[in-house]
């Protein structure tokens, strides 16, 4: 069985960190949420891996290579335009070469793995197993609908659901899929929808059978969702000290600190983990923060928000849930007149105090 898992699309909804790089490798407790995809197809036993890129592809070959840090074999291609999951599958045909394969949608973050999900699939055989989970807000997702047990119809964020159970972003296929994806039309937002093809299946009497998920499961394409995910895996961690703290500075909780990490004159208050060569400076830390590698935070407050690499935050009182980019600088300024001096990207977010 290959593995497929899709790092295109456009991210438009983390503008603007995504302006600048690939949503799949915003960090999630200081590691790519692409990374958490990759290691649960290789604990499944999937060791082939095609990951379908676009705009961003150097980035995403740049931090997984070809594919050994995972104990996988990685092969890259390419989608010229995020035209939809369904146009997605259709651009791997050649690397799946018949096979049955995993579809994994690299935003996509599940607890617990996904080893029963290939279990069942390979013991069963349906054509098509697809995993379900109950959400409050189901319009934002593709929702099933079951008759007894079997999956009836799907739809793709539907105005008014007719169930609460949405579909995660790992699906199981057969080789059937391809005439499938072959015969569907681009949907109302000019996609070719995984949705529909499913549907397809169903239609043609096709088995279409589905996977309650027990853990947690997290679409990270929205900033909330992102910051409950570091909240989750940093809940789950286990402690690392392999930097430095100072004899006055206060460590509570687990807190990580990463290689060449330092803490001076500081309280943190984890969960908090604190990346490579990351300087905390006369600073509190509070919990659910991620500080990437390279990072400084001096004289400042900061609490359940994720900070990514080579940023400084110099005297800031207090910032929280929220996300912050690479090589930002904010800081105190005490020159006249007093007031928000802001120089910020494309479709950047500010909430004053
Ligand atoms: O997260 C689960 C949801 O994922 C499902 O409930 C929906 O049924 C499914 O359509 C999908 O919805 P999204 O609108 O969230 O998909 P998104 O556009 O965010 O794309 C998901 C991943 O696939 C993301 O990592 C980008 C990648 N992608 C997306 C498109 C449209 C590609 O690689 N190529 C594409 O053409």
């Amino acid at each position: 069985m290959k593995g497929l898992v899709l790092s295109g699309g456009k991210g438009t909804r983390l503008r603007p960190i995504t302006h600048t790089g690939a949503k799949q490798l915003v960090p999630i407790a200081n590691k790519p949420v692409l990374f958490y995809g990759l290691e649960a197809l290789v604990e499944a036993g999937i060791e082939e891996i095609g990951i379908v890129v676009g705009d961003t592809g150097e980035e995403i070959r740049r931090a997984v290579g070809d594919g050994s840090q995972f104990g996988a074999r990685v092969e890259y291609i390419s989608q010229l335009q995020p035209l939809g999951l369904a146009h997605a599958v259709q651009t791997a045909r050649s690397f799946l070469e018949g096979s049955p394969f995993v579809m994994y949608l690299g935003d996509n973050f599940i607890t617990g793995g996904i080893h029963s999900v290939v279990e069942e699939f390979r013991r069963d055989s349906p054509d098509v197993l697809i995993l379900l989970k109950q959400m409050p807000d189901p319009e934002r997702f593709g929702v099933a609908e079951l008759e007894q047990g079997r999956v009836v119809r799907l739809e793709e964020k539907p105005v008014k659901p007719r169930s609460d159970l949405v579909l995660v972003g790992v699906y199981c296929f057969q080789p059937s899929i391809f005439e499938a994806v072959d015969s569907i039309s681009p949907s109302a937002r000019g996609e070719l929808e995984i949705t529909d093809a499913i549907q397809w299946q169903i239609d043609r009497g096709r088995r279409v059978t589905s996977h309650l998920v027990e853990g947690r499961w997290i679409d990270t394409g929205k900033m909330d969702d992102l910051l409950e995910c570091n909240r989750v895996v940093l809940d789950m961690l286990e402690e690392r000290r392999e930097g430095t703290v100072s004899a006055d500075s206060k460590l509570l909780g687990k807190v990580i600190l990463e290689e060449g990490s330092e803490v001076v004159h500081s309280t943190i208050r984890g969960p908090v983990i604190v990346g490579a060569h990351t300087r905390v400076v006369d600073s509190f830390v509070g919990p659910f923060t991620a500080l990437y590698h390279h990072v400084l935070v001096e004289g400042s407050e900061i609490e359940h928000s994720i900070v990514l690499e080579h940023t400084v935050i110099r005297g800031a009182s207090k910032i929280e849930d929220s996300l912050i980019g690479r090589d930002v600088v904010i800081e105190k300024s005490d020159t006249r007149p007093r007031a928000h001096k802001l120089m910020l990207g494309d479709h950047s977010r500010v909430s004053l105090a």
